[in-house]
């Protein structure tokens, strides 16, 4: 195989440490603890290397990037490097003081999270009480301080009655951009699937407001809306196709394809620690085991969309299949596809109490999740 071009972004995990309790977190079960974290100058190294082999845009993620009390210079050095950045945060430790010097080290963007319009159920699916005020006022200090904002919101069978009023919020914070997103079912969010999979009326429902929305507020707002996976006949380009766009580096300095590639028996994830960026982006197994068309089996192989979508997502193939070579089960050509229909059609049932994101040894493992059924509220205080 030829070499790669360089990844577009790099998904840059600063910590795993969070104040939210969010039941479809994006990091895995297993929490990378923060004695295991690297250190400042570890993570400039990572980005002079990123902005060397020609990546154009840092994303500090999480947990809770802001956590990390040397974000801020972390932005100074990435920004210096000419690299686009981005901060994707929950906000709740964020504050004028922290917006002013973010975007005086050279922040370009912030992207905020929500959990709803409705504050009660907001604080109650963060675990976190105050959470939806605080996030107001951090929509407001952004836009104050002149940074570029768009407002994500993580949309399920709880929260999406109310997207009529988070797309008016959205307005209201004078935000650049909307992302609407369904849940993505694997690591937290699939053992939460039965309390956050919408039922089909309540998606088409969503459907048309999104697309109404879209349309009245053309050049006002942009809007990524996408139907789910579960409901959808031909799956979406993850990742915009495994170790094409994207790389992500772990607290500790693992070197993933993709956020949940973790999830994925058989791979091997290298160290930023120990090998090159560049050289672990164009060679280390986990990179290779997907990239480009040559591991598709058939419906893929010979299918004229398998340089498109990539044969979807491997981390849903793994979740719902057991084997993340299989085309992902959201296309309906693949043979699994009716196990999806399946799932969806049981979506009438009440949904259960969230097994809340925890750092517990218990739940980190899965052995037994921890369980809460109303706002099991957490402060700062315990970060
Ligand atoms: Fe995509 Fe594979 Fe389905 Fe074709 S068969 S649409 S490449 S997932
Ligand atoms: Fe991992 Fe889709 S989430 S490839």
């Amino acid at each position: 195989m030829n070499a790669p071009d360089p990844p577009l972004a790099l998904l840059a995990e600063l910590t795993h440490r969070c104040p939210l309790a969010c039941p479809y977190c994006s990091n895995p079960l297993a929490l990378e603890r923060a004695r295991d974290e690297m250190d400042s100058a570890q993570w400039r190294r990572v980005f002079d290397e990123a902005a060397q082999m020609g990546v154009l845009q840092v994303h500090f993620s999480g947990g809770e990037p802001a956590v990390r009390r040397d974000l801020e210079a972390l932005v100074r050095h990435a920004s210096s490097r000419e690299l686009y950045t981005n901060l994707i945060t929950s906000g709740v430790l964020l504050d004028a003081a922290r917006i002013a010097e973010l975007a005086r080290a050279g922040l370009d963007h912030v992207q905020l999270s929500l959990q709803d319009s409705d504050g009660p159920n907001c604080d109650r699916i963060a675990g976190f009480d105050g959470a939806q005020a605080r996030k107001f006022e951090v929509a407001r200090l952004v836009r104050k301080a002149g940074l570029a904002l768009t407002l994500n919101i993580v949309v399920h069978r709880q929260n999406l009655e109310r997207l009529p009023a988070m797309i008016e919020l959205a307005l209201e914070f004078g935000a650049h951009r909307l992302e609407i997103a369904h849940v993505q079912y694997y690591g937290w969010a699939l053992k939460n699937r039965a309390a956050l999979l919408p039922t089909r009326a309540q998606l088409e429902a969503a459907n048309a407001v999104a697309d109404e929305a879209r349309e009245r507020l053309r050049g006002r707002l942009a809007i990524d809306y996408v139907v789910p996976d579960y409901y959808a006949r031909r799956p979406k380009s993850c990742m915009g196709g495994w170790a094409r766009r994207f790389i992500n580096v772990t607290p500790s300095g693992k070197v993933l394809p993709c956020h949940a590639a973790e999830t994925l028996p058989g791979l091997e994830f290298d160290s930023v620690r120990q090998r090159p960026l560049a050289d672990i982006w164009r060679h280390s197994q986990a990179f290779q085991r997907f990239r480009g068309t040559d591991w598709m089996p058939e419906p893929c192989r010979s299918c004229e969309r398998r340089e498109i979508d990539w044969g979807g997502c491997r981390c849903q193939a793994f979740a719902l299949t057991g084997d993340g070579a299989n085309t992902d089960p959201a296309c309906e050509l693949s043979p699994h596809h009716g196990s999806l229909i399946e799932i969806t059609e049981q979506t009438g049932a009440p949904p259960p109490p969230f097994h809340y994101r925890r750092f517990s040894s218990k739940a980190a493992s899965g052995a037994r999740p921890a369980e809460d059924a109303r706002a099991p509220a957490r402060t700062p205080s315990r970060v």
